[in-house]
């Protein structure tokens, strides 16, 4: 079904620019392929060259030939591709055309031109398919992570492609959106649709691959049975950057000890969203340790960014925070914090990495720049 014949490509003008090399690959109709790798290796890359964003988006240098069932994508103009791949991405924010979720479904068939009835008999099946009688008739906007994830899917399939494209969909879900995402993986590999699916967390996809490939620097460097996947050592795995296939292999902290007596102290610690009710945070009370890492966990809409957001001064009213007895204003916080956003395009703002990394320090000395790799 698909057919990579000793595919390499690379972005932009000059042959040096990323991308992926060698790559042959054949996978079979109905079949489900994990792809994996450290960042940067060329997963997305991959996914792009089967719906055809490489080369008709992405621009490059490509040589060799990507078959869908036969058919070269490069010859394959990108509406007809849409009838034979459906595509999902990381963040269901970009995929997106329209501001509500009727007109999301009915967008690939109006786009080409499907008559009225085709189409709502279409979203029907779709959203019984998919169970999204809920959602239907709700703004894109006001959606969850996890109900956006599950319109992304469902508008991705509306067509009935035979193949499936996903880049990391699990990225911005929590666990219980997660397993909707498998259900929905799980409906699409008995329907027979043939799936590739690039990913760094592996665990939910654990009974549902049929073969995985490893691929680092651009090429693929190893293909893996689930089983023989699954046997990988900790140590080995842990080396080749991947996280675990099980969850029963991940392994619980020990008891936690601070390493420190200085304290950060949060009192009455609040923040409520204009317009919003209620709180969207609420700590009475809290100290964590100055100077170590702490992960803050929690489901899809508990607060997490909205404490970090706090933290780092960027919300204004928020109560007291103090580090070793003094107080931080919101003025200060944003002096001594920094936060890196899950979507690294929002704190972005130059066309180049140079520029990015002088746009934030006060001396305009360019030598800085190499000097902190
Ligand atoms: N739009 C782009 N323009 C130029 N280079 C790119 C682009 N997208 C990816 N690359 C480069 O291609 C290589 C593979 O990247 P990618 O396919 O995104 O890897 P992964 O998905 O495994 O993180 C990297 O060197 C990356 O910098
Ligand atoms: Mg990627």
């Amino acid at each position: 079904m698909i057919d990579f014949q000793n595919v390499s490509f690379s972005y932009g003008e000059e042959s040096s620019g990323g991308g992926i090399r060698n790559v042959n690959l054949t996978i079979n109709t109905g079949e489900f392929v994990l792809l994996t790798g450290e960042s940067g290796c060329g997963k997305t890359t991959i996914t792009r060259l089967v719906n055809g964003l490489v080369p008709h988006y992405y621009e490059g240098n490509l040589e060799g030939d990507v078959l869908l069932d036969g058919k070269s994508v490069s010859d394959t103009p990108l509406y007809d591709l849409a009838a034979m791949v459906g595509s999902v991405f990381q963040n269901p924010k970009s995929q997106f055309f329209n501001v509500d979720t009727d007109s999301e479904l009915a967008f690939a068939c109006e786009n080409l031109g499907y008559p009225q009835e085709d189409i709502l008999k279409r979203i029907d099946r779709t959203v019984s398919d998919y169970h999204i009688e809920d959602l239907m008739g709700r703004s894109v906007f006001a959606l969850s992570g996890g109900e956006k994830q599950k319109i992304a899917c469902a508008s991705s399939s509306v067509l009935l492609p035979g193949i499936m494209v996903l880049d990391e969909p699990s990225s911005n879900l929590d666990m219980a959106a997660i397993d909707d995402l498998r259900q929905v993986l799980s409906l699409w590999k008995k329907q027979g649709k043939t799936i590739l699916i690039a990913e760094h967390r592996l665990y939910y996809l654990h009974d549902l691959a049929d073969r995985v490939l490893y691929v680092k620097d651009g090429e693929i460097e190893r293909e893996y049975t689930p089983a023989e996947f699954d046997s990988l050592s900790d140590g080995t795995r842990k080396e080749m950057g991947l996280r675990p296939f099980s969850l029963s292999k991940l392994k619980p902290a020990n008891q936690y000890q601070a390493h420190t007596a200085k304290q950060m102290e949060f009192q009455n610690f609040c923040f409520a969203y204009k317009k919003r009710e209620p709180e969207s945070l609420h700590i009475p009370s809290a100290e964590l340790p100055v100077g170590e890492t702490i992960a803050i966990i929690g489901l899809n809409g508990a607060g997490k960014s909205t404490l970090a957001r706090c933290i780092c001064g960027l919300e204004k009213k928020c109560g007291l925070l103090q580090v070793d007895g003094k107080t931080l204003d919101w003025k200060a916080r944003l002096k001594h914090c920094y936060m890196v956003m899950q979507d690294t395009s929002h704190q972005l703002f130059t066309e180049s990495v140079t520029d990015e990394v002088l746009l934030s320090i006060d001396n305009e000395d360019e030598t800085v720049v190499d000097k902190n790799p």
